[in-house]
């Protein structure tokens, strides 16, 4: 029982709530007894006050732009770890040894390559089709050719179809890419590191011998650690609550990558990118910000705001300093930056957006690094999804372990007719 007690009066009665502690954060009220107790919902549509879960995961201060796992700031990660050993970090809760990074990175290594039968679903895609269309497709078909992890009571099948899903995301992002090019799909090179491999597969051909450049390469792995886990976002709760019925990983982390492809999520690089590219040049930029202020007119200006940060967004900054490294290994000279940057100095000068805390988030400068490096907008959410199955697929296990779990099952606050006589087609 908490020893600390939250009272509520409602209809002439008085009920205790306890009030959970966190190790860090805010307190939370425990309303799981209300409707016994009280007969009563609470309603709280996109969850502004509501926690879904228990998670020792991720831990995000909106307020002061903080962002942890499992305790380490995201700032140290994304500057001196790898996607590798934060993905070790988020599955198994600490940083591995110097033996136990070798063994995860190898046991990852060994699952790169996808069923070849799968190479067959694509050819099934028309040749326009977006890349989150066929990760849809060829994620949640992966539950059909690995029958034997998809027992999700049994602790070493989770761990083998987290393994899997880790190892296979990069190439079936690749495979996406060269599908909609029309270049044949490239195995994965298992002697390159995770990063490396996907950018091969992705930007090499047989024909050739493919270089990886190490900024990119660093500038990537980069990118993937700063989206590999943000706690209880809407595609992770997602996968959470289509986990929460039973359904095997492979089925949840294509529900999660549906929920990612919205333009409100997952889908914010690519829109950021495209309403840069709709500006142009910097002098344009007053009449945009106009706009976004304007409450008839539906644009908002995107990669700005969050709905847990309301200071800055810690991976903006990491972001806006990769686009530097990146430009400056290829030698890039794209004029979008110096309007994004002009931007971002315009709009945290107006009244608006700080009234509002609205900043950059992560997805401001993403879409201008990965266009850089020659990625298509449409693969900006593709390579999203990639990075956050890690994040996914640890959340996924934390829940099936957890032995409070059960079945996700919100209710409502119907306002539809209330019961009535059915009239035949013909009399009404
Ligand atoms: N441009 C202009 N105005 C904005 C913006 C924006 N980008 N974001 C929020 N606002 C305004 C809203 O109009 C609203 O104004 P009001 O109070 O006068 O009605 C107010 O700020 C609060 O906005 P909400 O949408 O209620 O805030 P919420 O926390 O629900 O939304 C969201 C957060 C969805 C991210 C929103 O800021 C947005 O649409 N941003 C653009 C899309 C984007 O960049 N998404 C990426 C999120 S990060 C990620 O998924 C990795």
């Amino acid at each position: 029982m908490a020893d600390k007690q939250a009272t509520l009066t409602y209809n002439d009665k008085t009920i205790d709530l306890p009030v959970l502690e966190g190790s860090v954060g805010p307190e939370v009220l425990d309303i799981r007894k209300l409707y016994g107790q009280t007969g009563a919902f609470t309603y709280d549509p996109g969850y502004k006050s509501t926690g879904s879960c228990e998670s020792a995961l991720t831990y995000i201060d909106g307020d002061e732009g903080v962002l942890l796992h499992r305790g380490y700031p995201i700032g140290q990660l994304a500057e001196q770890s790898s996607f590798m050993e934060v993905s070790y970090l988020l599955l198994n809760g600490e940083l591995p040894s110097k033996d136990e990074l070798d063994d995860f990175t190898y046991t990852i290594s060994r699952h790169t390559m996808l069923h070849e039968q799968l190479s067959t679903f694509y050819r099934g895609f028309r040749r326009d089709a977006h890349p989150m269309a066929i990760m849809c497709g060829v994620v949640g078909a992966l539950s059909a050719f690995y029958h034997d992890s998809t027992d999700i009571s049994d602790p070493e099948q989770r761990k083998i179809a987290s393994h899997r899903l880790v190892a296979k995301m990069p190439t079936i992002a690749a495979m996406a890419y060269k599908y909609s090019v029309g270049q044949p799909f490239l195995y994965p090179d298992n002697s390159l590191s995770y990063t490396g491999n996907f950018l091969r597969m992705t930007f090499g051909v047989p024909a050739e011998p493919y270089e990886v450049v190490p900024a990119v390469e660093k500038a990537m792995d980069r990118i993937f650690i700063l989206h590999a886990d943000h706690e209880q976002n809407a595609s992770t709760s997602t996968v959470r609550l289509a986990g929460s019925s039973g359904a095997n990983p492979f089925a949840c982390i294509a529900a999660g990558i549906a929920c990612l492809w919205g333009p409100a999520h997952g889908g914010a690089n690519e829109a950021a990118l495209n309403m840069l590219r709709e500006i142009g040049t910097p002098d344009k930029i007053p009449h945009y910000i106009e706009r976004a202020k304007d409450k008839n007119d539906p644009f908002r200006l995107m990669g700005f705001g969050h709905r847990v940060y309301k200071n800055y967004d810690p991976r903006a900054t990491v972001m806006q300093k990769t686009v530097r490294e990146v430009f400056d290994a290829l030698k890039v000279n794209d004029p979008l930056f110096e309007t994004a940057l002009r931007l971002e100095e315009l709009a945290l000068q107006d009244d608006y957006f700080i009234e509002k805390k609205l900043f950059p988030n992560v997805d401001f400068y993403s879409g201008v690094i990965l266009s850089a490096i020659g990625f298509p907008t449409t693969m900006f959410t593709a390579l999203f999804a990639l990075a956050r199955t890690v994040g996914w697929v640890a959340q996924w296990n934390e829940m099936i372990s957890d032995p409070a779990q059960v079945i996700g099952r919100p209710r409502q606050l119907y306002t539809g007719p209330t019961q009535r006589d059915y009239v035949p087609v013909g009399q009404r």
